[in-house]
C-alpha cells in the first residue's frame, strides 16, 4: 500500500499503477491504514484520481484544470511582462497556477514550462484547502495547507488518505460558496478598472438576493454559482471500500463559454474531452438567451426590432472577460427572389469582427482603455471599462425582469419576405489573437482552434406566415420569438 502511493505521485510510473490497479481489481482488498498522504502527494490531481475519477475526468476538461497551460494565457502574460518590465508580476498566475505562486515557485509565470504540471491551473487541492475568503476581487482566498479537504458532505466517511471537513465554502446552500467562486471571478487591474465582474454582477441580481431571515443563505428564489454551474446526481463520490451509494455528487466540469484551444491534457484525451465540454456548453446554453424578432412594414420599407434578454445567466451575459469575448448579433433579409435585401454581421469563420465595416453592428461586449485614454486589447493597461452587456434582473419579478429587455431598430430600405437572424460568440475575438500573433507571443496554428457558436434560442426566422402580430402599446408588427414563453414583455 504505501508501496502504491508513493508511486501514485510520480507520472512516469503511471503505467506501473495501472498494473496494480488490475491488481486491486483482481481481488487484493485495501488494508486498513492509519498513515495520510504526505501534502506533496494531496497537491497531485492523479492522487484525487485513484478514488474521485469522475470529478478527476470532469476536471480535467474544465477550463480550470487548463488555466495555465492555456497557450492564449501564456501568450497574453509574457505580452505583458514584456510590456511592464515585470512589474504586473504575479498578477496573472495568482489566478491562473495559484499553487505555484502559493508555494513560490512562480513570480511572473514565464517559467510554468519548468514546472510539474500538478501545481498549474486552479487544482483540486487547491478549491478544497480554501479555509476563508478575504476579499472580493483578485483571489483573496486563505489556504489552510493541511491535509484537510475540506466539501459539503456532513457525514463524510474519513478515507485512510486524508482528512475530511464540512465547509460553508463549499456548500450550495450557503452565500458563501459563491464568495468563494465569485471572489477568483472578479478582477481589478493595477489601474483600477474592473475588468471581470462575474461576482459583481452576480451579487446585483436577484439570483444573489440573502434569505431576509437567514442572511447565510440564498432567498428562496436565489441561486449560488454551484447551483448553476455544478450540477448534481446521486451516487458514490468516491471508489472505496464502505462508501454510501446515495451521495449528492456535484459535476466538476464547469462549463462556461469557452473550450480548450490546444490539445489538453495529451493528444489522445484532449479532443475527447473537448466534445464532453462542448456537448455540456450546449445544453447549458439552451436556456441562456432569449429573443424576438418582429418586422414593421413601412412604406415601401421596414423596419426590424430586435430584442434580447439574459434569460437563464446569474450574471451579465456575456460575462467575465468581456474584454476578450465577441458577442454580436447576425441578421440577414431576403425578398420573394430569394435577393437579401439587407445584412449585418455576417462574417465567415475566420473573419475578424472588428474588421466588418457595419454601421448598424450589435457588438455585446467590453471596451477597455488604458490611462490616456486609448483604447487596447492588453487588458492588464485597462484603467477604464465601457461595457454593453446583457444584465441579468436585479430584483425578482416581471417589471424587474421587462427591464432587462434590450432591443435595436434597423431601417431596411425595402421589405423582406424573410428575415434570418442568431446571435453569434466567439470566447475570444480574432483581432485579439491576430495582435497576439503578429507580436510573436502566440503560435499561428491556435487561431485556426477559435470557435464561433450560433446561441441556440436566438437562431430564429422570421416570415409572414409564421409570425404574429403584437400586441404591445407600441406596434411592432408581426414577431417571432423564442418560444411562446420566451418573448419580449413589450409585444404582449
Ligand atoms: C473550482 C474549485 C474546485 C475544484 C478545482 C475542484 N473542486 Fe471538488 N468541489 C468543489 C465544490 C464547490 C464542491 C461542493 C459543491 C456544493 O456542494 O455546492 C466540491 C465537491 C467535491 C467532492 C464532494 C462530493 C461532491 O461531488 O459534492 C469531492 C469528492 C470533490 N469535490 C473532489 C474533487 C477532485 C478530485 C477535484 C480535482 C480533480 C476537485 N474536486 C476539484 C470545488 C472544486
Ligand atoms: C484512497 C482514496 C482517496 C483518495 C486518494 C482521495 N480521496 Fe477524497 N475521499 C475519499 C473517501 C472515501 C471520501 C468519503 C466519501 C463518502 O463519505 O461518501 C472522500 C471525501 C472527499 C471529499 C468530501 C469531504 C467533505 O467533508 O465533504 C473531498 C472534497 C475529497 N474527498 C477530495 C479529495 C481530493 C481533492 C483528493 C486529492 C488530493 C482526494 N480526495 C483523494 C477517498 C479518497
Ligand atoms: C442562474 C444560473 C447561474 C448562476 C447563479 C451563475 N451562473 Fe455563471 N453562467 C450561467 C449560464 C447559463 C452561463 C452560460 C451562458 C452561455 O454560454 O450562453 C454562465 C456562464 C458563466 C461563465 C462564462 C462567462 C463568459 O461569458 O465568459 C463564468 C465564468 C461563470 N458563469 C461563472 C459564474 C460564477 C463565478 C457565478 C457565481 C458568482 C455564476 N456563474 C453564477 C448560469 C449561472
Ligand atoms: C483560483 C481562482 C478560481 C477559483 C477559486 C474559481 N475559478 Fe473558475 N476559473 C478560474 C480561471 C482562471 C478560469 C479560466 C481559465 C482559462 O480559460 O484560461 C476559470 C473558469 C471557469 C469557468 C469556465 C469559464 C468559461 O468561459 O468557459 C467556470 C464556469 C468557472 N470557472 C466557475 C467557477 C465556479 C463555480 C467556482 C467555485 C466553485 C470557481 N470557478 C472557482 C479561476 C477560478
Ligand atoms: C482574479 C483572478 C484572475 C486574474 C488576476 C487573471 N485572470 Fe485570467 N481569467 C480568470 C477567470 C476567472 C477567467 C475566466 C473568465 C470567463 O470565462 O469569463 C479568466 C480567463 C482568462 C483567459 C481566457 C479567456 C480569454 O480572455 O481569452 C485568458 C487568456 C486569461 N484569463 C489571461 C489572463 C492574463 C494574461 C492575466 C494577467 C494579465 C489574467 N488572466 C489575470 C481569472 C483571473
Amino acid at each position: 500500500m504505501v508501496l502504491e502511493r508513493r508511486l501514485s505521485t510520480l507520472p512516469s510510473l503511471l503505467g506501473l499503477l495501472g498494473l496494480l490497479g488490475l491488481a486491486a481489481a483482481a481481488g487484493c482488498t485495501r488494508e486498513p491504514e492509519p498513515a495520510t498522504y504526505d501534502l506533496e502527494a494531496l497537491r497531485d490531481p492523479e492522487t484525487c484520481a485513484e478514488c474521485h475519477p469522475v470529478h478527476h475526468r470532469e476536471w480535467l476538461g474544465s477550463m480550470h484544470a487548463y488555466a495555465a497551460e492555456d497557450p492564449v494565457f501564456r501568450a497574453m502574460n509574457a505580452k505583458a511582462q514584456r510590456e511592464t518590465d515585470g512589474e504586473i508580476g504575479d498578477f496573472c498566475v495568482r489566478c491562473h497556477a495559484p499553487v505555484a505562486v502559493e508555494l513560490g515557485l512562480t513570480q511572473d509565470g514565464l517559467n510554468l514550462d519548468t514546472l510539474p504540471r500538478e501545481v498549474q491551473g486552479v487544482t483540486c487541492w487547491f478549491c478544497h484547502q480554501v479555509e476563508a475568503v478575504e476579499g472580493t476581487h483578485n483571489n483573496p482566498l486563505r489556504l489552510a495547507m493541511d491535509a484537510v479537504m475540506r466539501g459539503d458532505v456532513l457525514d463524510p466517511l474519513g478515507p485512510d488518505v486524508h482528512d475530511v471537513g464540512q465547509s460553508e465554502l463549499f456548500d450550495r446552500n450557503r452565500m458563501a460558496s459563491s464568495a468563494m467562486c465569485g471572489s477568483c471571478h472578479d478582477i481589478v487591474t493595477p489601474d483600477g478598472a474592473h475588468i471581470e465582474r462575474t461576482f459583481a454582477e452576480w451579487q446585483a441580481t436577484f439570483y444573489g438576493d440573502p434569505d431576509p431571515d437567514d442572511l447565510e443563505r440564498p432567498a428562496v428564489y436565489g441561486l449560488t454559482c454551484n447551483d448553476c454551474h455544478m450540477n448534481t446526481s446521486t451516487g458514490a463520490i468516491a471508489d472505496y471500500p464502505g462508501v454510501r451509494g446515495d451521495r449528492s455528487r456535484h459535476s466538476h466540469m464547469f462549463a462556461g463559454v469557452d473550450v480548450a484551444v490546444s490539445e489538453f491534457p495529451d493528444a489522445e484525451l484532449g479532443p475527447v474531452l473537448r466534445e464532453e465540454q462542448l456537448a455540456e456548453i450546449a445544453e447549458q446554453r439552451k436556456t441562456s438567451l432569449c429573443a424576438s424578432l418582429c418586422v414593421r412594414e413601412e412604406g415601401a420599407g421596414a423596419e426590424l426590432t430586435v430584442w434580447l434578454h439574459n434569460e437563464g445567466a446569474g450574471h451579465s451575459w456575456p460575462s467575465g472577460a468581456g474584454a476578450d469575448r465577441r458577442a454580436w448579433v447576425e441578421l440577414v433579409a431576403r425578398d420573394g427572389a430569394e435577393a437579401v435585401v439587407y445584412s449585418s454581421g455576417v462574417v465567415t469563420e475566420d473573419q475578424p469582427i472588428a474588421e466588418l465595416d457595419d454601421a448598424d453592428l450589435w457588438l455585446l461586449r467590453d471596451r477597455v482603455f488604458d490611462t490616456s485614454g486609448a483604447e487596447t486589447h492588453d487588458f492588464w493597461k485597462a484603467a477604464s471599462v465601457e461595457s454593453n452587456l446583457l444584465p441579468a434582473p436585479e430584483g425578482f419579478g416581471s417589471s424587474s425582469d421587462a427591464e432587462t429587455w434590450k432591443l435595436r431598430s434597423y431601417a431596411l430600405d425595402s421589405a423582406p419576405t424573410r428575415v434570418n437572424m442568431r446571435v453569434r460568440l466567439r470566447p475570444i475575438g480574432l483581432e485579439v489573437l491576430a495582435e497576439l500573433v503578429a507580436s510573436g507571443d502566440l503560435d499561428p496554428a491556435v487561431v485556426e482552434r477559435a470557435s464561433t457558436f450560433d446561441v441556440a434560442p436566438t437562431v430564429l426566422e422570421w416570415t409572414a406566415e409564421t409570425a404574429v402580430a403584437s400586441s404591445g402599446e407600441v406596434d411592432y408588427g408581426s414577431c417571432v420569438s423564442s418560444s411562446p414563453g420566451c418573448g419580449a414583455p413589450a409585444l404582449k
